[in-house]
């Protein structure tokens, strides 16, 4: 990474004899990945995801460790490689900017080499789900961000990968335009095996699509589990909120909970662990008449948090090894 010098001589300096040091950006990431599965690579911003990314597609090769996928070494075996994975980054385009839309996808079509029949069937997946007639003759410099990020997906799945990459792919998308290309992944998931690996950072992405979670931080693994997996282990809290038949003005203090907060006769309990929940909810309706009991989990974005927040180690699965600076 070239380090600029601040002032106007530190300026000239660095033009005729610039300064580098080494930024590593991750290291220690092992992970394995097995068929038809959807990844959510996640982690705070600079935490070392598309740089995980990069690696995986063959796109930045790592200074020490190994990478191997569907038989491939991403950054060796180039060429033989790309026939197998898709790739979309939601901030980079691939499309030819000058060009109508659809001719974007006929050079894919040449580059791949995609009969025509199966071309012909693809197209007319990618308009029913992905409505892309409407935009098709558009070129590519006119089209708005959800119509492109829906070209680009398109284009990356043109010739059928087993595996696809996706840096962002909803990032200032529409909630409309979020909900079609959730559901393209889901369905080429579903009726392909597609194994996918995305990076986002918005929650509903995660919560529809990934069946497996793996957060990094500081470059390094800090979880490798399931959605529930990661609540259990980042939930500081669960709500139980009571409305009592009379005034909770003088209710007094129970184990194992705070008061939260109190309404007229509504009060919100934090529970410090879900196996205290069953006590309290007892508890409380054998004292006190009570007409409505509510209980709510932590939300996926504060336990995101906690785990970005906490740093803990837990990485489960160990076959890919990769130290990049
Ligand atoms: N080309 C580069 N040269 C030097 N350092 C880089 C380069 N690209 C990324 N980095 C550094 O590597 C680290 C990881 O960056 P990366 O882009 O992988 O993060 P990220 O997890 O994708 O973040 P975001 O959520 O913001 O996209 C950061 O500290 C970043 O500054
Ligand atoms: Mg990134």
């Amino acid at each position: 990474m070239e380090l600029k010098q601040r002032g106007v001589m530190g300026k000239l300096k660095s033009l005729i004899k610039p300064h580098y040091v080494t930024k590593q950006a991750v290291s220690n990431i092992s992970f394995s990945v097995e068929e038809g599965e959807i990844i959510g690579y996640l982690g705070p911003n600079g935490a070392g995801k598309s740089t995980m990314i990069k690696m995986l597609c063959g796109i930045l090769h790592p200074t020490s460790g190994h990478i191997r996928v569907n038989g491939c070494i991403p950054y060796i075996e180039r060429r033989k490689y790309a026939m197998s994975i898709g790739v979309v980054f939601g901030q980079r385009s691939q499309l030819w900017w000058d060009l109508p839309a659809i001719d974007s996808l006929e050079l894919y079509r040449d580059i791949y080499k995609v009969s025509s029949t199966s071309y012909k069937q693809s197209l007319d997946e990618f308009n029913e789900l992905l409505g892309l007639h409407e935009f098709a003759s558009t070129p590519v410099r006119q089209l708005s961000l959800g119509q492109r990020m829906r070209m680009e997906l398109a284009a990356a799945m043109l010739h059928h990968p087993e595996i696809l990459f996706l840096d962002e792919p909803t990032i200032g998308l529409d909630i409309m335009v979020k909900e079609k290309i959730r559901d393209f992944i889901l369905q080429w998931n579903r009726l392909r095996k597609t194994t996918v690996i995305l990076t986002t950072h918005d929650v509903i992405d995660i919560e529809r699509l990934c069946n497996r979670i793996l957060i990094i931080n500081n470059g390094e693994m800090a979880f490798d589990g399931s959605a529930y997996e990661l609540e259990q282990l980042y939930t500081k809290e669960k709500q139980i909120i009571v409305t009592f038949k009379n005034s909770a003005e003088l209710l007094p203090a129970l184990l194992h909970t705070t008061v939260q907060r109190r309404e007229g006769n509504q009060v919100w309990f934090g529970v410090q662990r879900s196996e205290f929940v069953q006590d309290v909810i007892r508890t409380i309706v054998n004292s006190y008449e009570v007409t409505d009991i509510q209980i709510r989990g932590t939300d996926l974005e504060s336990i995101i948090k906690n785990a970005y927040q906490s740093g803990k180690k837990d990485a489960v699965h160990e076959v890919v090894y990769s130290n990049f600076s």
